[in-house]
C-alpha cells in the first residue's frame, strides 16, 4: 500500500479529484458482502489502492488468504488483487484514515417488528466519523428510503466535529448488482449517482466513472435513493401481479407461462414477469417496505406495495396446497408424506438463502407433519432456528423415495430427466418441466 497519503496538510479537494481521475486514490469499502466484495475488487483491478473493511473476522481471514466466499468473485480474482498490493482486507478501522473515498455497503434489513433497521449504517458511519481524514468523500450504497444520506449519515459524520462541504462530501449511489447474472456485472451496468452538492457529484461521478461504463448523474442523494426503490418496487408489484394472474389462470385452465410468452411478443408496452413460489433475497421483499414505511411516516397512503407484499407472501401457502394435491395422487396426506424440495436459495444459480420462499414452504410443510428433505448444490447446509437439514444427493433413490418432488428454485445444473423419470409426483413452481408431458406434474 502507498504510504504518503493520510496527512490533511498534503490533501485538498482538487488533489482528491485528481487522484480519483488518475486511479491513484485510496478507496475504502465498508462491508465486504455480496455488494461490497465485487465493488472492492473492481476498484482494485483498476489500480486504486483499496481498503476492504469488515467487522466479520472470518471474512477478512478468508480474503487475506485469497479465498472468496461470494460466487460472483472467483478466488483467483481476490488472489490477484492481493498479490498486486492493491487490495488490503482488514478489520482495523485505523486503516480508514488513508482513504480519499469511503463507500458503505452494509446490510439494511428489518427490525423484529419489520421497520427499517439502519443500525448497520449507523455503526459504519460512527466508525468512519472516528477516523476519517479530511478531505474525504463518503458514499452510501446500502439501499434505504429517501433522506437517509442527508438525515442519518451526515449528522453522524458531523458528530466528529468535521464539517460537510469543508472536510467531507457525501453521495448516494445505489447498488444494482444481480448475483448470478452472467451478462450484467459492475462494469456494464449503468450506475446512478446523486451527490449532495456540486462537488460531491463531481467526485462521486469521477469515482464510479472509473469502474463502470456509464454513470447516471442525479441532483441529490434523495433522488438516487428513490431511483433504487422505484426499480425494486416495480419488480415487486409486477411479480405480484403475475402471481395473482397465475392463480386466476389455473382456475380458468389457462397455461400462464404460454400466455405470458404470447403477450411478450408485443414489441412495445409490455415487459414479461413470471410467477413463482414467492419473492426472496435482500432486495425485493425488503426495499419496497422501506419506501412504504417512510411514506407512512409522512402520512401518505400506501396501496400497491402492501397489496403486492400480501400476494407475494401468500404464494408459499399456495405452493404447499399444490404439494397436498400432489401427494393425494398416491392417496396420501401431507402429514404422512415425504417431500423432496429442489433448490432452496431464493433464485437460480446462487447460494443466498435470505428471505427465500423455500424457508416459508419448508416451515409450513413441517408444521403440517410432512417429512422434508432438500437438494441444492449451492446450499449444503440449511439452518433455521432448531431445524437443521443437509442437502441430499439427487439420485434415483432419493427422488423415488419422496411422495412429491417440489421444485422451488430451478438451478441450471438440475438433472431434470432424472427427476422426471423417477418422481412419483412433481410440483413445478418455475415452469422448469415445460417440455415434459407427464400427468404427474402439477404446474403453478
Ligand atoms: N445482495 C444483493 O443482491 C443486493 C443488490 C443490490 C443492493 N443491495 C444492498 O446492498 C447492501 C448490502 O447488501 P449485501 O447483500 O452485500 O449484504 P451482506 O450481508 O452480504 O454484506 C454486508 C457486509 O457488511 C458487513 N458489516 C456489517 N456491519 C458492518 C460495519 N459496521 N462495519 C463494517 N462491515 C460491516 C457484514 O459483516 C457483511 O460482510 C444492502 O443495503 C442491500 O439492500 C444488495
Amino acid at each position: 500500500m502507498k504510504s504518503s497519503v493520510g496527512s490533511s496538510q498534503t490533501r485538498s479537494w482538487d488533489n482528491t479529484l485528481e487522484k480519483i481521475r488518475n486511479n491513484t486514490a485510496t478507496v475504502a469499502v465498508i462491508g465486504l458482502g455480496y455488494v461490497g466484495l465485487p465493488l472492492a475488487t473492481a476498484f482494485a483491478r483498476k489500480g486504486f489502492q483499496v481498503i476492504g473493511f469488515d467487522v466479520d473476522n472470518d471474512k477478512i481471514s478468508a480474503l487475506a488468504s485469497g479465498r472468496s466466499y461470494v460466487l460472483d468473485v472467483p478466488s483467483n480474482a481476490v488472489a490477484e488483487v492481493l498479490s498486486s498490493g492493491s487490495f488490503q482486507p482488514t478489520s482495523d478501522a485505523e486503516t480508514l484514515r488513508k482513504a480519499d473515498a469511503i463507500i458503505i455497503c452494509v446490510p439494511t434489513p428489518f427490525t423484529v417488528d419489520r421497520a427499517p433497521d439502519l443500525s448497520y449504517i449507523e455503526s459504519a458511519a460512527k466508525t468512519i466519523a472516528c477516523v476519517f481524514e479530511p478531505p474525504c468523500l463518503v458514499v452510501l450504497e446500502s439501499t434505504s428510503y429517501p433522506g437517509t444520506t442527508e438525515e442519518l449519515l451526515v449528522p453522524i459524520l458531523e458528530s466528529s466535529g468535521r464539517k460537510l462541504h469543508e472536510d467531507f462530501e457525501v453521495a448516494f449511489s445505489p447498488e444494482r448488482v444481480d448475483p448470478g447474472n452472467k451478462l450484467y456485472h459492475i462494469e456494464n451496468t449503468p450506475k446512478v449517482v446523486g451527490g449532495l452538492g456540486e462537488r460531491a457529484g463531481d467526485l462521486a461521478c469521477a469515482l464510479y466513472g472509473s469502474v463502470v461504463n456509464k454513470v447516471v448523474r442525479l441532483d441529490s442523494p434523495r433522488d438516487a435513493e428513490m431511483a433504487k426503490l422505484i426499480e425494486n418496487t416495480f419488480r415487486q408489484v409486477n411479480i405480484a401481479l403475475v402471481n395473482e394472474l397465475a392463480l386466476i389462470a389455473k382456475r380458468m385452465g389457462v397455461n400462464i407461462w404460454k400466455a405470458i410468452e404470447a403477450a411478450a411478443s408485443k414489441p412495445f408496452g409490455f415487459m414479461a414477469f413470471y410467477p413463482g413460489p414467492g419473492v426472496g433475497g435482500h432486495c425485493i421483499p425488503i426495499d419496497p417496505h422501506y419506501l412504504a414505511w417512510k411514506a407512512r411516516e409522512l402520512g401518505c397512503e400506501i396501496s400497491f406495495i402492501e397489496l403486492a407484499e400480501r400476494i407475494n407472501q401468500s404464494m408459499p401457502v399456495h405452493v404447499v396446497r399444490l404439494a397436498e394435491d400432489a401427494v393425494a395422487m398416491s392417496g396420501k396426506k401431507l402429514s404422512e408424506s415425504k417431500i423432496l424440495i429442489l433448490g432452496v436459495s431464493y433464485k437460480r444459480d446462487i447460494d443466498d438463502l435470505r428471505e427465500s420462499p423455500a424457508l416459508a414452504i419448508i416451515e409450513q410443510l413441517q408444521k403440517q407433519g410432512a417429512e422434508v428433505c432438500y437438494h441444492d448444490p449451492y446450499v449444503p447446509l440449511y439452518r433455521r432456528g432448531t431445524i437443521e437439514l443437509k442437502s441430499v444427493e439427487l439420485t434415483p433413490e432419493t427422488v423415488s423415495s419422496a411422495d412429491c418432488v417440489l421444485l422451488v428454485t430451478d438451478h441450471s445444473t438440475l438433472n431434470k430427466d432424472l427427476v422426471a423419470r423417477h418422481a412419483k409426483a412433481i410440483v413445478d413452481t418455475r415452469n422448469a418441466f415445460a417440455d415434459y408431458k407427464q400427468d404427474n406434474i402439477i404446474r403453478l
